[in-house]
């Protein structure tokens, strides 16, 4: 197969790419990134020197139609995978429109690439996030069928995505799916997320960020779960369907940081309780029975495994995070200046 990864040196994207190659080593596979702030080259070194001659970067934007029906028509890939996006909820309350040029009329973009050079497969990454929040105290999960209510820049920019992906289906019958996964965790994810921002502020001695709603929940998923599942729906997945991805696993931003500073032998006092960020969600939880039951898709990863080796990870490369970390755009202190 020839595989077109947008957003490839991104977190997930990255992992994708290392997970794929590995798995379908006689693959050939495009890294078609911008190479944002988000996005790091050396995230794939490994990857660049053990399958040099299966796997190429070209730095790109997704909204640039030309330059990647260029890209397409060279390439020829049989699939696109799209995981180009900005994806900081914070940095998307300060910063919005980049997000809806990115993730809306960026994805817009590729689906007239799909469209016009009539390529067979476009899979969109999405994110629990489209379908709102839940109250902490209750029993209910988002399906598939469940409505989209976004509350941020971020999720409503992902929302409007994941319609356009369904009405270019509906409308020009081109073979679609969608996965909405819930909170990833895991190696190379950039240190401004909730994690590896911990992990590393107490690697440098620094205080670390909670928000004042401290025992909001998220649904927490290992990146290389997440990428099994991406495999399984481009395999085995109905065009035109979206498929929920999450473990069930909710745990509170709070009980995140005791797991970190246990792990990293800190004390509670490290622990800044600062302002929510405006539009803060309360709590997402994916219901996942359909890529269960139809995919026979299941996490592989507990929670606690997951997290030491992500903590441990963090530890030992510390010369991956310590040459990006400055390229923060938003700081999670003072939202009333946030403008
Ligand atoms: N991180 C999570 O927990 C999570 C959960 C569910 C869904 N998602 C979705 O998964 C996808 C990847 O998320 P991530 O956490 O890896 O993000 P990330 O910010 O780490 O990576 C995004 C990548 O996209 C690239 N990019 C940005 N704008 C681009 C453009 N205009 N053209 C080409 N490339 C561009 C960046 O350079 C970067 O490499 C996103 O669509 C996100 O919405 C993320």
């Amino acid at each position: 197969m020839r595989l077109m990864v947008t957003g490839g040196a991104g977190f997930i994207g990255s992992n994708f790419i290392r997970y794929w190659l590995e798995k379908y080593s006689e693959d050939y596979l495009l890294n078609y990134d911008l190479l944002t702030y988000a996005g790091n080259t050396e995230s794939l070194i490994d990857v660049q020197e053990k399958y040099d001659l299966h796997y190429q970067l070209i730095q790109g934007d997704i909204n640039d139609l030309n330059k990647v029906m260029e890209v397409c028509n060279k390439f020829n890939p049989d699939l696109i995978v799209n995981f180009a996006a900005e994806s900081h909820n914070s940095y998307a309350v300060v910063n919005p429109s980049i997000f809806f040029k990115t993730n809306v009329m960026g994805t817009q973009s590729l689906l007239e690439a799909v469209r016009k050079m009539n390529i067979n497969h476009f899979h969109h990454i999405s994110t629990c996030e489209v379908y709102g929040d839940l109250p902490l105290d209750s029993d209910d999960s988002f399906t598939e069928q469940s409505p989209y209510c976004p509350r941020t820049p971020y999720n409503a920019s992902k929302a409007s995505s994941d319609m356009l992906v369904r009405a270019y289906h509906l409308t020009y019958g081109i073979k679609t799916t969608i996965s909405n996964c819930a909170n990833n965790y895991g190696p190379y994810q950039f240190p401004e997320k909730l994690i590896p921002l911990f992990v590393t502020n107490l690697l440098e001695n620094k205080e670390i960020p909670l928000y004042q709603s401290s025992s909001h929940q998220r649904e927490w998923i290992h990146v290389n779960d997440h990428c099994r599942a991406i495999d399984l729906i481009i395999n085995k997945g109905k065009s035109g369907e979206t498929y929920n991805v999450g473990t069930g696993v909710e745990k509170s931003v709070e009980q995140i940081s005791d797991i970190i500073l246990e792990r990293l032998n800190c004390p509670p006092s490290y622990k800044k309780y600062v302002q929510d960020r405006p539009g803060h969600d309360r709590r997402y939880l994916l219901d996942s029975s359909k890529i269960r039951s139809e995919l026979e898709w299941k996490p592989e990863i507990s929670f606690q495994d997951g997290m030491e080796e992500t903590i441990d990870w963090y530890v030992q490369n510390q010369w991956w995070w310590k040459k990006v970390k400055h390229k923060s755009l938003v700081t999670e202190l003072n939202w009333n200046s946030s403008g």
